[in-house]
């Protein structure tokens, strides 16, 4: 019987597909497999039974790399299962960053028992006008699975979209849609974008690229969109730009207590990929992708 042991839930969809060959594990000693979302196995000993670890997500920055590949560990992620939840909340992120849609709820709030709140309202509304996307030039740094549903999105509802990234496939430039601007780096997208959104993952070289020489380089009042990694972005650099008025909205979707207060940052609890249909997405692919290795020692990823 092979053991699985999960670090944190997984859809059921997943977890069902488990027949009785499988034991679901009460810990990771002795287990053949992890499945886990995004808790950090960082701290955690490697048992050697360990054969597969299966990241219900795209992330892996939650998993020891190096480790799994001295002890042969094979680590599967689920690249693109969940881009289409995240990609809508990066569209609402977008809204987000400009119309005061937090003000205005939190002002219906707290006004609720105001007998003339319809008419109070009129007065009150013009504190949270905003301005629409249509027209607006969005950059898009990273055009992996996420990247370019965002691209493509964006250009739908009329911005004007820039996309960067220097390992885009032919496949993705191919989904691209003719009206997207591919541009050769990053500082294109700096010095021209009215909103910039970034889709790369968490590594030792994308770590703190948002920072002050990118900031510099960007227009007055950039809106900057992080539903990606909160490490991408340099903490005290975007406090400096958003208190400057630099950066004019920060959203984003990591609950990072250096970031939660500053001014003009609307902060989300990591939310992206959490809806129903990715987390099902996400489950199925891993738990087919760990018992496809466990059973015939496939090793698919894609
Ligand atoms: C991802 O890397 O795909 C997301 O962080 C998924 C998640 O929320 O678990």
């Amino acid at each position: 019987m092979k053991s699985v042991y999960c670090l944190n839930p997984i859809s059921n969809a997943g977890m069902s597909r488990f027949d009785d060959t499988y034991c679901i594990a009460d810990s990771i000693e002795n287990a053949d497999a992890v499945l886990l979302r995004s808790a950090s196995m960082h701290e955690m000993t490697l048992p050697d039974s360990l054969l597969a670890i299966g990241r219900a997500g795209a992330g892996v920055n939650n998993i020891p790399l190096d480790s799994c590949a001295k002890k042969g560990i094979v680590v599967f992620n689920t690249p693109g299962a969940n881009a289409n939840g995240v990609k809508e909340l990066v569209i609402a992120g977008l809204m987000l960053a400009s119309r005061d849609i937090a003000g205005g709820c939190h002002w219906v709030r707290e006004n609720k028992d105001d007998p003339n709140i319809a008419k109070t309202a009129e007065k009150a509304k013009k504190a949270f006008a905003g301005n629409e996307i249509k027209g607006k030039k969005l950059g898009v740094i990273g055009l992996g699975a996420i990247g370019v549903l965002v691209a493509n999105a964006a250009s739908e509802l009329g911005m004007e979209v820039f996309g960067c990234d220097p390992y885009l496939s032919i496949q993705n430039a191919v989904r691209l849609s003719h009206h997207i601007t591919i541009v050769k780096d990053n500082d294109e997208i700096y010095n021209q974008c009215d909103y910039i959104t970034i889709h790369v993952p968490a590594l030792d070289s994308t770590k703190g690229m948002l920072n002050k020489r990118a900031f510099d380089q960007m227009k007055d009042g950039v809106k900057i969109l992080n539903f990606a990694r909160d490490i991408l972005v340099n903490d005290a650099d975007m406090a400096d730009a958003l208190a400057s008025g630099k950066v004019s909205r920060y959203v984003t979707d990591f609950p990072n207590p250096a970031v939660v207060n500053m001014p003009g940052a609307l902060v989300l609890p990591h939310l992206g990929a959490s809806t129903e249909e990715s987390e099902e997405n996400c489950a199925v692919m891993a738990v087919n992708q760990i018992m496809d290795y466990l059973e015939n020692g496939n090793i698919e990823n894609s």
